[in-house]
């Protein structure tokens, strides 16, 4: 006979995104209306390792859901990605009585979630949490929405000054080995040029593009660069060896972490949320809750993680 759930533990591993506090709010209050106990989880991995956690009711989560960051705090752990590690977790769920885990995270933390499930009977649903966007189940990750608007508000102010300064300014995104912070912000911010990790950096391409903007009379120019390429001053002294153009770099960094969730995110972490709990109750062993054509899918989570990249060709001609 499979074993009733009756508590529920859940968790924001990896980078915080802004969205991840929707996203507990809607996990604790659904979880709480289904008649579970809920057990929020500290530090992600780490804090389940180290047994830091809390008993959850509805004002546990109040007043959260327009905060960026985590109320349940993050990190990472390396520990938890030996077997001894994910052992010791099982043991600390069963001490707890946790039967199963929602993890909010990105690629790194449902890897460790699809361990604990696959050694154990704790039953896992992870809902994706990164601003990286780089988990291809899905078409969005919570956070990215968010980082991409942050992003296009400094491209915004950058290319006020630059072109003020008839000057080329390179814009470096986070993003990991994922260009999508990159690419869809060139397209939302009319930048002149991207670069990304799909793509790769052909360097005389790049300037006879950007040259020719300059023969057509552009007063600035803006190359958004993914930190999975190189960074913004490697390819400032790249540019700077094959052109004569005034260039400044500016490396967006933590800002694109930070902030307010978009209406996008809310409603996606909302959405996200009820469905991880469904997917529980209805006794699924390890699941990935995602959005594909804006509709909420739920893939085995190994499946999930197999997902083969997106194809990005339509969007590089925009
Ligand atoms: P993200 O979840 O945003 O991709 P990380 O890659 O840093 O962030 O992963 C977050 C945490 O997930 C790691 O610190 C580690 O505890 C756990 N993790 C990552 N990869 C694995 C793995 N292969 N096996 C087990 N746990 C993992
Ligand atoms: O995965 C999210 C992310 O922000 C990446 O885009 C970036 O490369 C990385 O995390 C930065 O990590 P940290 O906050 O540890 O510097």
């Amino acid at each position: 006979m499979e074993k009733q759930i009756k508590t529920i533990g859940v968790l924001t591993s990896g980078g915080d995104a802004p969205g991840m506090n929707a996203a507990v709010r809607a996990v604790v209050r659904t979880g709480l209306h289904k008649g579970f106990r809920m057990i929020g989880i500290q530090r992600g991995y780490n804090g389940l390792l180290n047994g830091e956690c809390f008993e959850m009711n509805l004002r546990s989560v109040s007043n959260i859901i327009s905060a960026g960051g985590t109320i349940l705090y993050t990190a990472r752990c390396l520990e938890f990605k030996t077997k001894e590690g994910q052992d010791k977790g099982a043991a600390k769920c069963r001490e707890l009585g946790i039967d199963a885990l929602v993890v909010i995270g990105g690629d790194g933390s449902f890897n460790g979630a699809a361990k604990l499930a696959c050694e154990t009977d704790i039953k896992v649903a992870c809902i994706p949490g990164t601003i990286d966007n780089d988990l291809n189940y899905t078409d969005y990750t919570l956070g990215f929405d968010t980082a991409v608007n942050t992003v296009l508000n400094a491209v915004n102010n950058i290319r006020d000054t630059m072109s003020s300064h008839d000057r080329a300014c390179i814009v470096e995104v986070m993003g990991r080995s994922c260009g999508d912070i990159a690419l869809f912000s060139a397209i939302g911010g009319g930048a002149d040029a991207v670069v990304t990790p799909q793509k790769g950096l052909d360097l005389d391409a790049l300037a006879a593009q950007l040259k020719q903007g300059e023969k057509l009379g552009k007063s600035s120019n803006i190359i958004l660069l993914s930190e999975g390429v190189c960074s913004a001053q490697s390819l400032k002294e790249q540019l700077a060896a094959v052109t004569d153009m005034t260039l400044r770099t500016v490396t967006l960094g933590h800002v694109q972490r930070g902030g307010s969730p978009s209406l996008r995110d809310r409603l996606l972490a909302a959405r996200f949320g009820v469905k991880a709990i469904e997917c529980l109750i209805a006794g699924k062993k390890a699941v990935a809750v995602g959005v594909r054509n804006e509709e909420i899918v739920a893939d085995d989570l190994q499946k999930a993680l197999a997902y083969p990249a997106a194809d990005r060709s339509e969007l590089f001609k925009v």
